[in-house]
């Protein structure tokens, strides 16, 4: 696990280094982000618009991670604003669960995964849809692994006692690749020695493609045991 303080550059304040008191975790993820948003670890920062780190209230105790950021991500630089965010949206309020008071929304990705065609002056560009759109495609294994540090240096500066792990790459990310997700669907599990818990649930954008009126309503439900777990640490 990496240090949960971040160290200042001297191009930002003058110093060689400066350690920030623990507490002061929006400036933190402030200044990861100056950091991150620089990122070419992986081809992806190639092919992005926009760098999505994560957004929301980092005091709450509660992340939610999604996949990576879709075509409208990219445009906006914010997490979950397109029509999985919608959805999103709507359910955690149907479960009374606050998006911007309660949670703090990453994904493992923060660059837009999308399927490369070939740009007039022979460079990799990204594929668009038959709407205009990067065609967006499932994260690799590789790209994850590039991306993690941002990841993990978010979860050292959130601490969040609870993880609301949404889709197959969040939930394998969390609990291992070898899981099998259907099992494991709106069960909490503890990993790292204890001190956070990962509720998995499916992808919004899952639940919108299925247009199952029954699994809305199943996701629903899963999202208030969520809210019921997490109870201590939202206001009713
Ligand atoms: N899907 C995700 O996993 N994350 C986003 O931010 C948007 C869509």
């Amino acid at each position: 696990m990496k240090d949960p303080r971040v160290l200042i550059w001297r191009e930002v304040l003058g110093f060689d280094r400066v350690w920030l008191p623990d507490s002061n975790k929006k400036l933190k993820l402030f200044l990861l982000e100056q950091q991150a948003s620089k990122c070419k670890k992986c081809p992806l920062f190639r092919t992005r618009e926009k760098f999505v780190f994560g957004w929301g209230n980092p005091y709450s105790g509660i992340m939610a991670v999604g996949e990576a950021p879709g075509p409208d991500e990219d445009k906006l630089g914010k997490p979950f604003v397109g029509r999985a965010g919608e959805f999103l949206n709507y359910a955690l309020k149907e479960a009374g669960i606050d998006r911007e008071r309660d949670l703090y929304i990453a994904n493992v990705l923060k660059c837009i995964p999308v399927e490369l065609a070939t740009g007039t002056n022979g460079n990799p560009v990204a594929l668009l849809n038959k709407y205009g759109k990067k065609s967006f495609r499932a994260p690799n294994k590789a790209e994850i692994a590039a991306c993690s540090e941002w990841l993990e240096s978010q979860i050292s500066i959130i601490k969040p006692r609870f993880i609301l792990a949404m889709g197959n790459p969040s939930v394998r990310y969390f609990l291992g690749d070898k899981v099998n997700i259907t099992a494991v669907l709106g069960t909490p599990r503890k990993i790292r020695d204890g001190s956070i818990t990962v509720f998995p649930v499916l992808h919004p954008s899952y639940i919108i493609r299925k247009k199952n009126p029954d699994l809305e309503k199943l996701y629903i439900q899963q999202l208030k045991n969520f809210k019921e777990l997490v109870s201590e640490l939202i206001p009713d």
